[in-house]
């Protein structure tokens, strides 16, 4: 399906302060008339049309059950597009698994994508929950605090190198939540190579890689590494 490119301006205009509150959001209901809770990555936008239509045509076919294998298969080549036309990345649609959400995803390789108890090393500052959840299910978190170098926050490849020392699962956030910084070529490669050298594995989370200014400046994480996708 071709999509048309979002006007942001446009969009926005559609919205106004009342009909956000009156929507009903965690993000416009969790706190008081004068606050808002603007830690919750909600969208303010309103839904693109293409997706209400799909949305209002699977209700209105009845589709509420589960997720049919077809349209599984459907939206697995249709990420594959995506990728390819966003960010230059072919890849195969075989390797594609659909889950719910990031955190969920997360759950999922911690379970059963790397040896039980592996390290988990993360990038800080990040994303609160990815602080949480190794500890809950029995990893060992080993935080590694990023440089402010030139305005740019940097994660230092020889600190890597000493968190993933014997093996461990790298959090990759990028586009980077809260620093909203992209990763440069040059910074992935030399983060693959000390993953590499270690043996260890990198959970990439690229969630906001569409919303990325300069999209052609986003390179996906596995565009840059020869290893063939880790699957279940
Ligand atoms: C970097 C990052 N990852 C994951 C999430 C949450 O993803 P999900 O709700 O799909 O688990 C957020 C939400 O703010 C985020 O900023």
């Amino acid at each position: 399906m071709d999509v048309e490119p979002i006007n942001i301006e446009r969009a926005m205009a559609q919205v106004d302060l009342e009909q956000l509150r009156s929507r009903g959001s965690v993000k416009w209901s969790a706190t008081n008339d004068s606050q808002l809770g603007a830690f919750i990555a909600e969208s303010d936008l309103p839904l693109a049309p293409s997706i209400q239509q799909a949305l209002a045509d699977a209700i209105g076919r009845g589709l509420t059950g589960y997720l049919p294998t077809p349209v599984a298969r459907d939206t697995a080549a249709a990420c594959a597009t995506f990728q390819r036309r966003r960010f230059g990345w072919t890849l195969d649609p075989a390797y594609i698994e659909l889950l719910p959400d990031v955190l969920g995803a997360f759950a999922f390789t911690l379970g059963q994508l790397v040896a039980p108890g592996t390290p988990v090393v993360l990038p800080t500052p990040a994303y609160m929950p990815f602080l949480e959840l190794p500890g809950a299910v029995g990893h060992e978190l080993r935080t590694l605090p990023m440089d402010l170098v030139d305005g740019r926050f940097v994660i230092d490849p020889q600190r890597l190198a000493a968190a993933l020392d014997g093996g461990g699962l790298l959090v990759l956030i990028n586009p980077h939540n809260p620093t909203g910084q992209v990763a440069t070529r040059e910074e992935l490669l030399a983060i693959a190579d000390v993953v590499e050298r270690t043996g260890s594995t990198v959970f990439a989370d690229e969630i906001h890689s569409p919303w990325s200014i300069r999209a052609a400046s986003m390179s996906p994480t596995r565009r840059w590494t020869n290893a063939p996708p880790r699957t279940p």
